[in-house]
């Protein structure tokens, strides 16, 4: 049977995010985030449900590890929690934060699993928010401190660094939509958490590399919405263009290029925050790789009674959908391609992709999840094609190793390799997680398997 394979040396992972796994939430110093607050707010999660406990990874680890090493992962994407380094934000060091995260490493290397760590996946300590968060400039201070701690303490034996994951959906499901914590609903915050963001970043990646080995690499993640307009009318191109601006081009735009985008300088007008001199070129600091998380594609037409934006989702009926989104593999490709021709950055890694369909155990014990493994085969099939033409991709990490507390849903979505009994934290490995567990060990697949 022909294999479909990918370059020697690619690299194969799973990623997961501190709050979405650790539980844990008051225990060895650690102080609360944003994300604490937030569920612990009645209303803003489905059955009230909360990460205090989550996945118990916080002690479960060994066992998680172990569950890696079965799957055959190559590397583990994991996020610090900035609460339990630093319980106030800013300040006294917790010690026993640090020793959790030098444990995780340490038990990784002995698997041979290379960690990638991210900084910031959406907790931030609550003391910072009570003065403002990312709309504030302090922020772009006290997170590259947070920065310096995590690279002197971890630096010698961790080879890749990210700082954000998905400064969109922090800016704008957090302070925009209000979905996500703090629950803002209020643009002009939204895009100075935005800006901020940007900054900080960019001062972090000078901090990293003051700090890391010159052998070290530093990226950021960003979510892609590959966009398209629902008919080909004038209108509707406008429509998708503008919903692409903020959800990418937004982002990108000032990362790759050094600039924000004129038609969203437009479009927002007097509430995009003023930009203080250098500012720009220090988010524009150059990186050594991008990760891009994908899920879905958006179907725009033209809205005019969405504020804003002006413009309005579509879901074509004809196409397939998980308990969250629309599926479209294609959407990979399109997007691979479509950042390497505009944006051409040095290296790129799949830092997620995965989906949330109901499976669950059967009978015997097994947890046949047949969605995902076509899901999954799907879209490594259109990375495959991206790598083909060109695209420097140099890994895949599927969200996500474990099924999870998955923000406002709750526990009701499942994105895992591995299924997770929350009653009893029994962990079974899916059939997705035995398929994945043969692509990595054959290094890719045949059109069947
Ligand atoms: C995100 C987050 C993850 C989610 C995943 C599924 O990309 O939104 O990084 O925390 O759980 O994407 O929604």
């Amino acid at each position: 049977m022909a294999l479909l394979k990918f370059p020697q040396g690619f690299v194969w992972g799973a990623v997961t995010s501190a709050y979405q796994i650790e539980g844990a939430w008051n225990e060895d110093g650690k102080g609360p985030s944003i994300w604490d607050g937030f569920v612990h707010q009645p209303g803003k999660i489905e059955r009230g449900e909360t990460a205090d406990v989550s996945v118990d990874h916080y002690h479960c680890f060994p066992e998680d590890i172990a569950l890696m090493q079965e799957l055959g992962l190559q590397a583990y994407c994991f996020s610090v929690s900035w609460p339990r380094i630093l319980p106030e934000g800013t300040g006294k060091v917790n010690q026993a934060g640090l020793d959790f995260y030098d444990r995780l490493v340490d038990a990784l290397l002995k698997e041979n699993i290379s960690p990638y760590v991210m900084l910031y996946h959406w907790d931030l300590p609550q003391a910072l928010q009570d003065k403002g968060g990312w709309s504030e400039r302090f922020i772009v201070d006290a997170y590259s401190e947070y920065a310096r701690i995590l690279a002197r303490r971890l630096g010698d034996r961790i080879p890749t660094w990210v700082t954000h994951n998905e400064p969109m959906v922090i800016s704008l499901a957090g302070n925009f939509l209000g979905e996500q914590a703090p629950g803002l609903q209020d643009p002009f915050i939204a895009l100075r958490v935005a800006h901020n963001l940007l900054v900080a970043h960019g001062q972090a990646v000078r901090a990293l590399r003051a700090e890391l080995p010159k052998t070290a690499k530093i990226g950021i993640i960003l979510n892609i919405t590959p966009t398209y307009p629902a008919t080909d009318t004038e209108e509707d191109r406008q429509a998708a263009r503008r919903y692409d601006g903020i959800a990418n081009r937004l982002f990108l735009d000032p990362l790759f290029r050094g600039e924000y985008p004129a038609d969203m300088l437009e479009l927002f007008g007097p509430i995009f925050p003023e930009i203080p001199p250098g500012d720009l070129r220090t988010i524009a600091a150059p990186l050594d790789f991008v990760g891009l998380n994908y899920y879905m594609r958006a179907v725009m037409r033209n809205d005019p009674d969405t504020p804003l934006l002006q413009a309005a989702q579509v879901y074509p009926p004809e196409s397939e959908y998980s308990q969250m989104w629309e599926i479209y593999p294609p959407g990979m490709y399109e997007m691979l391609t479509r950042i390497q021709a505009d944006y051409h950055p040095k290296e790129v890694y799949i830092t997620e992709n995965g989906v949330c369909v109901t499976d669950g155990v059967d009978f015997d014990g097994r947890v046949r999840d047949e969605r995902r493994i076509r899901y999954l085969r799907d879209h490594l099939t259109q990375v495959l094609r991206a790598i083909q033409v060109g695209v420097p991709l140099k890994g895949y990490f599927h969200w996500t190793l474990m099924d999870n507390f998955e923000w406002s849903f709750g526990y009701r979505m499942r994105f895992g390799l591995v299924y997770v009994d929350y009653a009893t934290q029994k962990r079974t490995i899916k059939e997705s997680g035995r398929w994945y567990a043969n692509v990595i060990r054959n290094n890719g697949f045949g059109p069947e398997a």
